[in-house]
């Protein structure tokens, strides 16, 4: 079984010669595509915004199509702050979800005009030192429920073990004391599943959520106008699994908040621009050991997920279909860790060196969590418009970059 490409071999060369090899390709139209999507999903609520998870593609070029869609910015450190800003992104179209935050990132954010997202009562007390009694426009508190949510938890954790959020006893505190720190609006925000495929595990985020803002209203008599159900909508990474059912998952959240009058947000990046991005790397080596295996020239410090949560990515290589044959091979980069491996007993047409080869749904939580062990640079990023042309939008990491912060 395959997964189709939104470019040709002829492109593919044209950029590996222009800008190397591994290289990032993301395709814009699938990227406006999905945008539209979830936005049609959700059509039946009104003021429904994604706040794109920044972490996820934390490439301007992404951000700005993104904001051409009408996506706000979910943020979680100072470096994706200063992203936004320099974008231009104003303050209403900013959530600030981090935790054990540093006072000058909560200060930046505040500055911003972020929708500031609390995680612990500890850095409460931070927030309310910072707007003393100036008072603030909108504030959301991370709820973390320990029920169990149905579906896959892998990324996230359980809830016990969870370091983010706040149990409901300490949300009734904290939502007690904004109440006197003249806070315009209240938000209530949880993520408690990742790549979830599952509709009914939204159904249960959604319920939870529901219940706590019920409680919380009448303890704290307040009034909560938004409810941020997180990210963590699923992709179909191997390709005999159903994509997720996105009309069934806002149904689901329908069904609990029609007649709430609730403001519902989402802040998904994986499935917003995970399927639009692919690692594109060069067959090296074909060494055979105990085993196959196939030496390419990306690396897990391109893309971690498979070396980190064993996590699939299906690959294409290039202009080869199984006609010749197939063989069975790990597919590994050149990092001194053995789970540097992006497929393990995986069959693929036979390839050479010299073969390209394009990993799949690597548009989200892929070039962003790229690091430089053993000296390794992050590859370049490109986009493929919608006219076909394509276009630099991060150019490749040198040895200058590198040592750029050493002391010598
Ligand atoms: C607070 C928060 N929101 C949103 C996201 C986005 O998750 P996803 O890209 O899986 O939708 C993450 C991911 O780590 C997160 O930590």
């Amino acid at each position: 079984m395959t997964k189709s490409l939104p470019f040709d071999e002829n492109i593919v060369t044209k950029i590996i010669s222009e800008f190397g090899s591994p290289v990032y390709v993301y395709d814009e139209a699938g990227i406006r595509n999905t945008s539209k999507e979830l936005y049609t999903a959700f059509a039946w609520a009104k003021d429904y915004k994604n706040y794109f998870a920044v972490k996820a593609t934390p490439t301007p070029g992404i951000l700005k199509i993104l904001q051409e869609e009408g996506m706000g910015f979910d943020v979680s450190s100072r470096s994706e702050l200063l992203t936004v800003q320099r974008l231009g992104i104003p303050g209403d179209q900013l959530f600030y979800t981090a935790n054990n935050v540093s006072k000058e990132d909560f200060a930046l954010a505040i500055e911003l005009g972020a929708t500031v997202n609390i995680d612990d009562l500890s850095q409460l007390d931070v927030f309310l030192g910072l707007i003393k009694d100036r008072g603030y426009g909108r504030v959301s508190c991370r709820y973390t429920p320990l029920s169990i949510v149905s579906g896959g938890n892998d990324i996230i954790g359980a809830p016990r073990e969870a370091k983010y959020g706040m149990s409901l006893d300490n949300l009734f505190v904290a939502y007690k004391r904004l109440k006197e720190a003249n806070i315009k609006s209240f938000c209530l925000h949880a993520m408690v599943v990742s790549n979830e495929l599952n509709p009914r595990s939204f159904a249960d985020t959604a319920n939870l959520l529901k219940d706590a803002i019920d409680q919380i209203e009448e303890k704290c008599n307040i009034k909560i106008g938004a409810v941020n159900l997180g990210g963590g909508f699923g992709l179909n990474y191997k390709v005999d699994q159903a994509p997720l059912d996105l009309t069934a998952v806002s149904k689901e959240i329908e069904t609990v908040f029609k007649d709430s009058g609730i403001t519902i947000y989402t802040e998904n990046g994986r499935f917003v621009t995970g399927p639009h991005g692919y690692l594109v790397t060069t067959v090296r080596y074909i060494m055979n050991k105990y085993k196959t295996y196939v030496g390419v020239d990306a690396s897990m410090h391109n893309l971690m997920r498979p070396g980190m949560y064993r996590a699939y990515h299906h690959i294409t290589v290039l202009g080869r279909d199984e006609s010749r044959g197939t063989k069975t091979y790990d597919v590994v980069g050149s990092l001194c860790e053995n789970n540097d491996k992006f497929a393990i007993d995986r069959e693929l047409p036979e390839c050479n060196p010299g073969d390209v080869m394009i990993i799949h749904d690597a548009g989200a939580h892929g070039h962003a969590m790229g690091f430089n062990y053993n000296g390794l640079l992050k590859s370049p990023e490109v986009l493929l418009e919608t006219d076909g042309s394509y276009t630099l939008l991060r150019r490749a990491e040198t040895v200058d970059d590198y040592f750029r912060t050493i002391v010598w």
